[in-house]
């Protein structure tokens, strides 16, 4: 591992110990996905008596949770939640983020969404002035993959095709590349608009409320 990654690592450590303090007693948790969500998840047993469970936004994290003895529920079972903690491929400084790097977008969305409150944890490698240069994911039917990626075309990106990957949900992924997003609202809108689409990855209409970059909160 370069000394970039191990500072990197630090700095998500540091982020997922910092997102411990948002959490009350009796509270069930919505859980990202990702090496950063895994290091919450990991902080999260030092507390696990405190909360009266989890819900996951994918089935890897459910995993992690379920043999750490963590008590995993389904989101239809809990209606909102008060908290919900994830990481993401890049944040602006208004909090707009692109998420689904590893591929769960669609689920953390849902989490999200039904959340009172999304705090973000992240290094600081991820705060940037414009969204884009990290491939924004959109997840989608796989029979509309051709649509879609001529709709991404009109949209001005460049969609490359996730290949040997599958959703949770059972659908594709594709990235979009070479597109510097400077209005993620109405880019946002845009691609939610293109039939086939089930998801984008940017969290932009709802942006996160907090953002934890190392021991930084912004
Ligand atoms: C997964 C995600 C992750 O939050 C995002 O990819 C960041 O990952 P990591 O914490 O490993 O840097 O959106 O779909």
């Amino acid at each position: 591992m370069t000394s970039k990654q191990q500072n990197q690592n630090r700095q998500k450590q540091q982020a997922a110990t910092l997102a411990l303090d948002y959490i009350e007693s009796s509270m069930i948790v919505g859980i990202g996905t990702g090496s950063t969500a895994n290091f919450f998840i990991d902080e999260l047993v030092k507390i696990k008596a405190k909360i009266d469970g989890t819900v996951a936004s994918s089935v890897a994290s459910a995993d992690r949770l379920k043999n750490h003895g963590i008590r995993v529920l389904e989101l239809n079972e809990v209606g909102s939640l008060p908290l919900y903690v994830d990481g993401a491929d890049e944040s602006n400084k208004s909090l707009h983020l692109i998420k689904g790097g590893g591929g769960a977008l669609t689920r953390e969305k849902i989490v999200a969404s039904s959340s009172d409150k999304f705090v973000c944890i992240a290094d600081d490698s991820k705060l940037v002035s414009c969204l884009g240069d990290f491939p924004l994911p959109v997840e989608c039917i796989p029979m509309a993959q051709s649509y879609v990626a001529r709709q991404i075309v009109k949209l001005g990106g460049q969609p490359i095709l996730r290949e040997n990957f599958i959703t949770d949900n059972g659908n594709i992924i594709i990235d979009i590349h070479n597109m510097q997003i400077s209005e993620p609202v109405s880019m946002e809108t845009a691609l939610n608009q293109v039939t086939g689409v089930v998801t984008c990855g940017l969290f932009a209409i709802k942006p996160a409320d907090v953002l934890i970059l190392g021991n930084q909160i912004i």
